[in-house]
């Protein structure tokens, strides 16, 4: 068995990254939830898709030249079969230009970091004044722990079993502080799924979950912002 938060996970399992009843259902009704806060692209419009996976922002950001940073080989793949440009990189230290993207997405990748400072530099680094950033990621709480670790990791539609480093989970208000840092304006709001369509994800999973807004940040989280633009734009 891998460690923890071992990327090459999303190697082992690359076979369940399109199946939306299998091991990433839940990254299918986050990235429906994502694409929520995706702004219309203006033509040529860049977005730059922070740990990619097997790609599966692709059908909702059609429209923009996508491009994918990932370390897992085998999702890069599936990603670029998706029609992702892809680009084998760390997300702290990403292989590409300053201010290339109109947009960037980080989903579900700063829970998996140990250096989120680097990664949130990096995140601002690549966006253009102006631009977008769409996220969401976990938060650092006991139930976040219980109900994406201790239980989630054993039902259906929870997180594969030893994804997680619950050391890694993040704090919203650390996550606006750094953005913020960085220039960008980040505003939260929590996720959780609509209770009568996972219930039914339950007996047949048949359906898609849909993933609604809740005042409570202390599981799923989601954000949004903009970079400040230069003072001298
Ligand atoms: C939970 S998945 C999220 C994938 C995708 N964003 C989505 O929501 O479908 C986490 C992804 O992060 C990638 N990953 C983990 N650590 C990384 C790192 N340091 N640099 C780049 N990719 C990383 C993994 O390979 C995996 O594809």
């Amino acid at each position: 068995m891998r460690p923890r938060n071992d990327y090459r996970q999303y190697d082992d399992l690359a076979a369940e990254w399109w199946r939306t009843d299998g091991e990433f259902a839940a990254l299918h009704w986050l990235a429906d939830a994502r694409a929520r806060l995706v702004p219309e692209p203006d033509p040529g419009a860049v977005a730059v898709d922070v740990a990619c996976g097997g790609g599966l922002m692709a059908p909702h950001l059609r429209g923009y030249r996508h491009v994918g940073v990932d370390l897992s080989h085998m999702s890069l793949q599936l990603a670029r079969d998706h029609g992702v440009e892809v680009v084998r990189g760390d997300v702290t230290a990403l292989p590409l230009a300053d201010e290339c993207a109109d947009l960037v997405v980080a989903g579900e990748i700063f829970e998996h970091v140990e250096d989120l400072e680097a990664t949130v530099a990096e995140v601002a680094r690549v966006l253009r004044p102006g631009g977008t950033l769409v996220c969401d990621t976990i938060n650092s709480t006991w139930w976040a722990r219980f109900s994406l670790v201790t239980v989630g990791e054993r039902i259906p539609g929870g997180p594969p079993p030893q994804c997680h480093d619950a050391r890694l989970f993040v704090d919203p208000r650390r996550l606006v502080a750094l953005c913020g840092d960085h220039g960008i304006e980040l505003k939260v709001r929590g996720l959780r799924f609509s209770v009568p369509q996972y219930a039914a994800f339950l007996m047949s999973r048949a359906r898609p979950v849909r993933m609604v807004p809740t005042r409570s940040l202390a599981a799923v989280y989601q954000g949004t912002g903009t970079k400040r633009a230069r003072v001298d734009d």
